[in-house]
């Protein structure tokens, strides 16, 4: 029997329901196939200010970096803060930063159950099958200065995108990478008619791509790309951008999928442990403190991270699929959250979806080895 150590921060929100429900699921793959998840939970984000004075605290983060993996689920208030000080999201940032997750994966398939339950044409979403690696240590979101200050003009507030060489380099190989277990085509996303940080991107991506002769690469300007998205969503395989072009575009993949509720992400550098690549899970939504509490949020995005978690952190590629398995039966048979719930089907909350999805595992699983 192997022992993972898993470092779970569930943080604000909607956060612990979604996580609380991924541990479950995590568990139960542990008890089927013969593995234990020692998890070791941590408070960020506001709850941690509330009760540490800090966000993400240096006792917090040691635990993260001696774990195997991360799960985490989302940091954020009610408003955006517009003073400084201490904000909820400097827990995620920070511990990105700190532990050096540049490559933030994040896939977007459509579950063909789910199609109805898209804004879309059932024939648009034919094929789509594509993943966003988002750059997610640089740019706008950790350039300095940035600040708001007062000027003999007024208050002026500034914001620095910054990039090296080397920050687009490791990421665009990575991105290269990753399309050779695909369909071999990377799509870089910039806004090169305009930023000096996108112009370099572009740049290196062109001598990065002189690696691999057997991955065609693309370059797109940011804001054709989110029409693309919309038009032929099939036609990407590989998107790789900046962090906060990233960040947009992936809220915006979300649709095709049916839900900002249903997209997980990985978040890895290069560090490995004894098990595999280390790495940070999470959903790719926030907090959603309006309908915390309530039973209302859906935890497949949670899910999900935590079969990425199996998958890229732990070497258990069938532990993984069998989570996906299970979520994509759970929806085939019209249990939903919700944010999917059609006519037809059946409304449930965020725990009976945990409970539904175990028992698929349950169902679905040879006996335990
Ligand atoms: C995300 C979130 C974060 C981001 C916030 C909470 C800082 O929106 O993971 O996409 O902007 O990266
Ligand atoms: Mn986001």
């Amino acid at each position: 029997m192997t022992h993972y150590h898993l470092a779970v921060l569930g943080g604000d929100g909607i956060g612990p329901e979604v996580t609380n429900e991924a541990v479950r699921v995590l568990q139960a793959i542990g008890a089927r196939y013969g593995h234990t998840f020692a998890t070791q939970t941590a408070l960020v984000g506001q709850a941690a200010i509330d009760q540490e004075g800090t966000a993400l605290s240096d006792a917090t983060l040691a635990l993260c970096a001696q774990s195997d993996a991360i799960l985490f689920g989302a940091v954020g208030g009610a408003t955006a803060q517009l003073t400084g000080g201490a904000k909820p999201e400097d827990a995620i940032l920070g511990l990105r930063k700190a532990l050096e997750l540049f490559a933030n994966l994040r896939p977007v398939t459509v579950m063909p159950a789910l199609i109805d339950a898209t804004a879309f044409k059932p024939e648009r979403l034919h094929g789509v099958d594509l993943v966003v690696v988002r750059e997610l240590t640089g740019g706008l979101y950790f350039g300095r200065p940035s600040e708001i200050r007062a000027e003999a003009e007024g208050t002026v507030a500034i914001d620095t995108m910054l990039y090296t060489e080397a920050e687009i380099e490791r990421v665009v190989r990575f991105a290269c990478t990753l399309a050779r277990q695909r369909r071999r085509k990377v799509t870089s996303v910039d806004k090169a008619n305009v930023l000096s940080c996108s112009r370099l991107w572009r740049q290196v991506a062109e001598r990065v791509a002189q690696e691999f002769p057997d991955v065609a690469l693309h370059h797109m300007l940011v804001d054709s790309c989110a029409m693309a998205l919309i038009r032929q969503p099939a036609d990407f395989d590989v998107i790789v951008t900046e962090n906060m072009f990233g960040d947009i575009l992936t809220d915006e993949a979300s649709m095709l999928a049916g839900s900002l509720g249903l997209l997980p992400s990985a978040s890895l550098g290069t560090r490995t442990t004894a098990h595999g690549r280390f790495g940070l899970y999470e959903p790719i939504h926030g907090s959603a403190p309006d309908i915390a509490g309530l039973g209302q949020a859906n935890p497949l995005a949670a899910i999900l991270s935590a079969a990425l978690l199996l998958r890229h952190s732990l070497g258990l590629p069938d532990e993984a699929t069998a989570i996906e398995a299970a979520v994509a039966a759970t929806v085939a048979e019209g249990v939903r959250t919700p944010d999917i719930a059609t006519p037809t089907s059946t409304v449930v909350t965020t725990h009976a979806m945990g409970d539904a999805v175990l028992a698929r595992i349950a169902d679905s699983l040879p006996s335990p080895r």
